[in-house]
């Protein structure tokens, strides 16, 4: 009797530590959001376990956790086909919706799927759900890149992945092979796929070689950049559920394949103080008083340290890349950019990086849609659908979908 009271009692306890966690009311279905949030932890936990055992990396434990028992094979339906290929050694799910039997040709969105460029596939039951609900809903060949992922590969391995891929599909023969209009093809990603998003698109609209034009980008709460993990967003959210701060700055480290033991520094903008100048034309950039409107900034304070650590820099030098950070590219590189749709949420920790370049590429002629979701939070598109389903999870596939339309 006594053992198990004591057993109970520390259940709950434990039960309590992870689920309880005190949200905001704003929040799409906060009881529901701190449940899924505690089953995210105990993965991480779980696996960051297994990595100090030595039952290996925990990226590759988080993933085999999170997503090996939940790869789908390509199935097909009566409307739509569903098929594995390769494109220039790159993976590849493609979603092709019947054929017109008028031979009219189709549109396209090449999909890049989030999951801090070390977790999540195109193979995923999420994303295939995901990419099959868009194919249909739009009317569109859908192509999902399946790109390597930390820790087995590193920035800029999957920028390159996805740029690969994307710069096969649109020769001509293949497009035609696919019934593709070459006219009417948006690049679209979520969070970390939203980042390779933006680098393929501003690479595609660089590159001389190509000869096809992409007509829109669509980015879902994207990471944009790594120079400030104290704008508005990161000091409000800091610990909101799915998206910490600081294990984003741990995504960071991974991808750049830095040291985790930069993380805390990296924390009070140490990397980027004014002492080293790499960073300090790369910040003016991203100034977020010129850059957010007064009801995102609120009464956060800029941090700005005078002196840091120079070393995180050096050693980890892909830190200045445009191609990690598309938020600083200059603005002769954002003007040849298509017509934009952004997504952000107001809980994300990530609401300031999509934000901010809104507003940059608007400066820079750009036409963009900005879709802000007051009570949404990081991910909430992937859960549309039961068990997990939030409102805001819905609406923001929702409209999300319904602009793609509309804009194709
Ligand atoms: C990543 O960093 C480790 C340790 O600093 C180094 O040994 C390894 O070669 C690096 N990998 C790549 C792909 O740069
Ligand atoms: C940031 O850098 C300053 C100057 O080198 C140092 O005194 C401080 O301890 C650093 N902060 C962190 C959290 O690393």
């Amino acid at each position: 009797m006594r053992t198990s009271t004591v057993l109970l009692t520390a259940l709950t306890a434990v039960i309590s530590y992870y689920v309880y966690s005190p949200l905001p009311h704003t929040l799409s279905e906060p009881w529901k959001l701190m449940l899924l949030d505690a089953t995210f932890r105990c993965a991480q936990d779980i696996s960051n376990l297994a990595h100090y055992v030595g039952l290996g990396h925990h990226l590759h434990v988080l993933n085999f956790v999170s997503s090996y028992f939940d790869k789908l094979d390509p199935i097909s339906t009566l409307n739509l086909k569903v098929t594995d290929t390769v494109f220039d050694g790159v993976e590849v799910r493609i979603f092709e919706p019947e054929k017109e039997l008028d031979g009219t040709l189709k549109r396209s969105i090449i999909y890049i799927h989030g999951g801090g460029w070390a977790l999540g596939s195109a193979r995923t039951r999420s994303y295939d759900s995901l990419c099959r609900r868009i194919s249909e809903d739009v009317n569109a060949v859908v192509v999902s890149i399946e790109y390597r992922l930390v820790p087995n590969v590193h920035f800029p391995e999957q920028v390159n992945d996805a740029f690969v891929a994307t710069k096969y599909f649109m020769q001509p023969e293949v497009l035609a092979r696919y019934s593709v209009d070459p006219h009417r093809i948006a690049i679209s990603g979520d969070s970390a796929g939203g980042n390779l998003a933006a680098a393929v698109c501003q690479q595609v609209a660089q590159d001389k070689s190509i000869t096809t034009k992409v007509k829109l980008q669509s980015l879902v709460y994207p990471v944009l950049q790594i120079f400030d993990f104290n704008t508005p967003s990161y000091q409000q959210n800091m610990d909101m559920p799915i998206l910490s701060r600081f294990v984003m700055i741990k995504f960071w480290l991974d991808y750049l394949n830095g040291s985790h033991s930069f993380a805390h520094a990296m924390l009070v903008n140490n990397h980027t103080s004014l002492d080293i100048s790499e960073t300090v034309a790369l910040r003016k950039l991203l100034n977020w008083n010129s850059l957010l409107p007064l009801s995102f900034k609120k009464n956060y304070e800029p941090v700005i340290q005078r002196v840091g650590n120079p070393s995180i820099v050096r050693e980890v030098p892909a830190l200045l890349d445009i191609r990690a950070s598309p938020l600083i590219a200059h603005k002769d590189i954002l003007q040849k950019l298509p017509k934009t749709y952004i997504l952000t949420c107001e809980h994300d920790v990530l609401r300031d990086d999509g934000t901010m370049y809104v507003k940059r590429l608007e400066e820079a002629g750009v036409d963009v849609t900005h879709d802000h979701y007051e009570d949404g939070f990081h991910g909430c598109m992937l859960f549309a659908t039961w068990p997990t389903y939030f409102s805001a999870g819905a609406r923001t596939r929702d409209g999300y979908v319904k602009w793609l339309t509309e804009n194709l």
